[in-house]
This record gives structure tokens, C-alpha cells and sequence, in this order.
């Protein structure tokens, strides 16, 4: 492997030539990668090592009424049925009037954590002492984001263990995600704490646990318009209401329920340039901040079980200028195709997908079963994997359905059939 060493100081072709030299891959395969790779000195900036940009498949989610303003929801998943199921959800809402949302101040936490600390309680005190000093130093450190109305706003501090000490900054990151600017700040501080306190700094680091930058969705659907072909809205509306209940109790279930959630906020995540590991951890962390690992959102019957009602709280580190947002032209066309304007706009919106995606789930899991509804595209998938090209795809999976099989091989079978009909 010795002409790949060095690798990230050659150039993009150097690197597809030492890969071919190498027999690492076949012609084809390089042509497969200068064709995938869309904007190669946007790439090499963007990552080490770049070989090529890999595509994931966007689309549209229609219908979405969010504070009485509508919305065309650009999201990016290789997941069949999400676009489907999330405009599903929204068309539903819409009928019910929309969604209301509110969100917090959009506050991060970062923290400088304290190690071997001979006395917590005294460490406490004087960094809580400090904290004019403390927040200063934070804020002369990124001065711009003070200039747009942000800034380091308060500490707190917390007791970990007899020996561990957590002193957490929350940072207003303004329109930004920030975890830069939050890094950057807690390091000057760090700086400033090693001088002034003997106690050493083990390290830090943002946090990902983003409770004080909360977006709430709720909505109230008529129970009628739940209804299904087998099945009464009441019925759907009960069931939806028991299911969130489970997801409140099991965090087997939980972690499922919120699953579904995420399958709808991390498209929106990814097709608005964001770090989509952030929301995920944020959101994890979140739904057992109680103690128990719990669904995220709940659905209740109110006004006599004619409503149901559902409500999400997410914790959003989100950012609508900063990362990739520039620098990705599919980001810059994604926000124009929104006309989304702010930060708290972009949280209006992700946690609405959310809980139309959670909508559309457990509606279609007390009914009809995730499945059914869904097989078309499952099969579309599949017959796709079998090898076929994408005009061949309709008429197998067809065939698929009237067999009612499902498998890779009976797909590989019809496809093999159709080729030999052709000649
Ligand atoms: C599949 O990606 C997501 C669901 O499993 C979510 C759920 O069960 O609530 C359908």
C-alpha cells in the first residue's frame, strides 16, 4: 500500500491513479467516480481525502401549514416512504388547520470540565464568582457574534462527582449552529481558568445535549379524518394514542417511535446543509433526560376523544448561515425553494416534519400495518437491487405484486424472464 501514502497530499486525480496502480479499482469503477464527483475542488476543501461527492436522492414534502404559512419541504433520504408518509402526515394537519409551533432562545451549551478537584463546593463558588469575568473573556473571544446580538448570556456550574466539576457557558449562537464558535470561546476561557485556578482542565467542548434551544409542533386533528379503509378514525385515534402511551413506558418501542421522527427531521437536516449527528444526539439525549428513554412526541384524545391532539418538543442545534450552507450550492437552492428566512424558522419547520413523520407512522402502524401501504416502493427497491433498469422497474414489480412475493430471487427471476422475451 506504500503509493498511497501521502495520500491527502496529492492532488484528486493523483489519487484515482494510485488507486487504479494500486488495482484497488477497475476503469469503470474510476469513471464511476469522476462521474460522481460533482464539484471535486469544492470536495477536496470540504473533506480530506476526497475521492467523490456520493448522492443521496432528494424530493419535495407538500402540504405543510406551519403557523399559517405554507411550506414546500425539501428532504434527503435514501429511505423509500418517508417523502410519501411525511406529506401524508402534513396533508392530514393541514386539513386540521396546521401546526402551531413555538421555539426557546436558541442557546448552546458548552463546558469545561474540571478534573482531580480537591474541593467541588469551593471550585463552585469561585468560578460562579467569576462568572462577569468568565462570560467577558468568552465574548472577546468571538466579538462578531456579540456585534449580531449573540453572545455568551450565562454559566452555571455543575458537581459531577467529588472530583469532577462542570462549568457550562450558554452561548446565543444567533443564526448559526456555532459549535465553532463555541469551541473557540471555551478554549479562551479554559486558557484564562489554567492561570487563574491550580485545578486542571480535562477538557472541553460544546455540548450536544441542546435544552436551551427547544422547538415545540403541536396540532389537533378531528379523529374522523384518521380514518382508514378497515378501520374508524375514533378507532385510529385510540389506537395512535395508546401507541404513544407504549412509547412513553417501553423504550424498546421508544426508540422505534422516535426513529421515525428522525427519519423525517435528519432530510430536512441534510437537504438544509445541517449536522445531522448533532440533532441526533441532541435528540437521543433529550428523550431520556427524565430518567427513562422515552418517545419523543404524545398523542392524547381531548374535547370528548373528538381531537387528537400530538405534541413534539426536539432540542434543535441547528444553523442557517455557517457549515456547508455556502459552500453547497443544493443548500443555497434548498433555502430559496423553503423561502425559510431564520434559524427559529428552520426549527419551525424541522420539528413540524417530525411530528407529521411520527403522524403518518403510527397512523399506518394501528391500521393497515407499515407494510402494506409502503410495499410499492419497498418493491420498487428491490427489483432495482435485482439489476433492473429504472423503465423496467414498473412492470416487475407489478408482476411481483400479482405473485404477492417479495424476495430479491423472484425479482432476479422475472427480470432474467423479461430479458429473454426480448430476444
Ligand atoms: C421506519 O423507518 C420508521 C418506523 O418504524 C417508525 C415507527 O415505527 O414509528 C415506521
Amino acid at each position: 500500500m506504500t503509493n498511497l501514502s501521502k495520500f491527502y497530499q496529492k492532488t484528486w486525480m493523483q489519487r484515482l491513479q494510485a488507486l487504479m496502480d494500486q488495482q484497488l479499482i477497475s476503469v469503470e469503477q474510476r469513471q464511476l467516480l469522476e462521474k460522481s464527483a460533482t464539484d471535486p475542488a469544492v470536495g477536496d476543501q470540504q473533506i480530506e481525502n476526497y475521492l467523490t461527492h456520493y448522492g443521496l436522492p432528494e424530493g419535495l414534502a407538500f402540504h405543510y401549514l406551519i403557523d399559517q404559512r405554507r411550506y414546500l419541504v425539501p428532504m434527503v433520504t435514501e429511505e423509500p416512504s418517508v417523502i410519501a408518509a411525511s406529506s401524508h402526515g402534513a396533508a392530514i394537519v393541514e386539513k386540521s388547520g396546521g401546526f402551531y409551533t413555538k421555539v426557546t432562545d436558541h442557546l448552546l451549551w458548552g463546558q469545561i470540565v474540571f478534573e482531580q478537584v480537591a474541593n467541588a463546593e469551593k471550585l463552585k463558588s469561585l468560578l460562579e464568582q467569576q462568572q462577569e469575568k468568565l462570560l467577558q473573556i468568552a465574548n472577546q473571544a468571538h466579538p462578531s457574534l456579540q456585534q449580531r446580538g449573540g453572545g455568551a448570556r450565562y454559566l452555571r456550574v455543575r458537581i459531577l462527582a467529588s472530583d469532577l466539576v462542570s462549568l457550562d457557558l450558554a452561548i446565543d449562537t444567533q443564526q448559526a449552529m456555532g459549535a465553532n464558535m463555541v469551541n473557540s470561546m471555551l478554549e479562551a476561557v479554559a486558557d484564562y481558568l489554567r492561570e487563574q485556578v491550580s485545578t486542571p482542565v480535562l477538557l472541553s467542548v460544546l455540548s450536544n445535549l441542546a435544552d436551551q434551544a427547544l422547538a415545540t409542533a403541536v396540532c389537533r386533528i378531528p379523529v374522523e379524518l384518521l380514518a382508514r379503509p378497515q378501520i374508524t378514525g375514533q378507532q385510529v385515534a385510540q389506537k395512535m394514542a395508546a401507541a404513544s402511551r407504549l412509547a412513553q413506558l417501553d423504550p424498546y418501542r421508544a426508540a422505534t417511535h422516535n426513529k421515525g421522527i428522525m427519519n423525517g427531521v435528519d432530510a430536512v437536516a441534510i437537504a438544509m446543509g445541517n449536522d445531522w449527528r448533532a440533532i441526533e444526539s441532541a435528540a437521543h439525549a433529550f428523550a431520556v433526560k427524565k430518567g427513562n428513554y422515552r418517545g419523543l412526541s404524545q398523542w392524547q384524545l381531548k374535547s370528548d376523544e373528538s381531537v387528537l391532539e400530538g405534541t413534539l418538543t426536539l432540542p434543535l442545534p441547528v444553523g442557517f448561515v455557517g457549515g456547508s450552507t455556502k459552500i453547497v450550492p443544493l443548500v443555497q437552492l434548498n433555502h430559496h425553494l423553503t423561502a425559510i428566512k431564520s434559524v427559529g424558522e428552520l426549527e419551525k419547520v424541522m420539528v413540524s416534519v417530525g411530528l407529521a413523520q411520527n403522524l403518518a407512522a403510527l397512523q399506518a402502524l394501528v391500521s393497515e400495518g407499515i407494510q402494506q401501504g409502503h410495499m410499492r416502493l419497498q418493491l420498487r427497491a428491490t427489483v432495482l437491487a435485482a439489476g433492473a433498469q429504472p423503465a423496467e422497474v414498473a412492470t416487475i414489480v407489478t408482476k411481483m405484486q400479482q405473485l404477492q412475493r417479495t424476495d430479491l430471487a423472484t425479482a432476479q427471476n422475472l427480470l432474467a424472464k423479461e430479458h429473454e422475451g426480448e430476444h
